[in-house]
């Protein structure tokens, strides 16, 4: 089993999206204990953003790149095959401002690639990331779960959907900025959804 953890939060230490993911990933290697790890921390390695520059190169044939568009093509070409080598991924991911770090946002615009992660079919859009189980470690400072205002994880399942990463399990950590109990009681549900996680 080829693990892909992936942590999106803006801090490297200290991060509850990272101590959820750890602790999924921590389980998941109990129960299968050949499990490979690859480990992205956004916060170490954060992807460039999807600017004009990058549009370019990787609207370019590959031919006609410059060294530069290569350079940059190759960034995005490294995440997507982190992706597709993984059978299991694990995304820590803190809410910010109702979405998601920019961070991850980059590593998403990184991986869908029209062709290779999806592609558009006469029937519509096809995933091409099949295949693979998600866990969603998400953090939050209040409580946003199965409300209308939680687009971040709406916005999670349909992108991650798009590409073929359909079999999501999500994990929440929630009310973690509502005083010392409520975050205690945030993370002890977490824990207790990782607990149930079958491996
Ligand atoms: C810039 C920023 C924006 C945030 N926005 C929200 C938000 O919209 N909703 C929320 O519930 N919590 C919000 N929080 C609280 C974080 O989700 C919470 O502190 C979480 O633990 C951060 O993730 P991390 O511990 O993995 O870094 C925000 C925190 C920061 C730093």
């Amino acid at each position: 089993m080829n693990i892909l953890q992936i942590n999106a939060s803006a801090r490297r230490e200290g991060a509850n999206s990272t101590r959820i993911a750890d602790a999924i990933v921590t389980r998941l290697r109990a129960a299968n204990p050949g499990a490979r790890l690859t480990l992205r921390d956004l916060a170490v390695t954060p992807q460039p953003v999807l600017d004009e520059a990058a549009l370019g190169a990787l609207f370019t044939p590959a031919e006609q790149r410059s060294e530069a568009q290569a350079a940059r093509v190759a960034l995005d070409d490294a995440l997507i095959a982190e992706v597709q080598a993984a059978d299991v991924i694990v995304l820590g991911v803190p809410m910010y401002n109702f979405g998601t770090p920019t961070q991850l946002k980059a590593w998403i615009d990184a991986i869908a690639r029209a062709g290779v992660t999806f592609r558009y079919t006469e029937k519509g859009p096809e995933g091409l990331l099949t295949g693979k189980k998600v866990y969603l470690a998400l953090a939050r400072g209040g409580l946003y779960r199965d409300t209308p205002a939680d687009t971040q994880a709406a916005w999670l399942k349909t992108v991650l959907g798009f590409l073929g990463l359909t079999d999501i399990e999500f994990v929440y950590a929630e009310g973690l900025a509502l005083g010392a109990e409520a975050a205690r009681k945030g993370l002890a549900e977490a824990e207790a959804q990782i607990e149930a996680i079958a491996g």
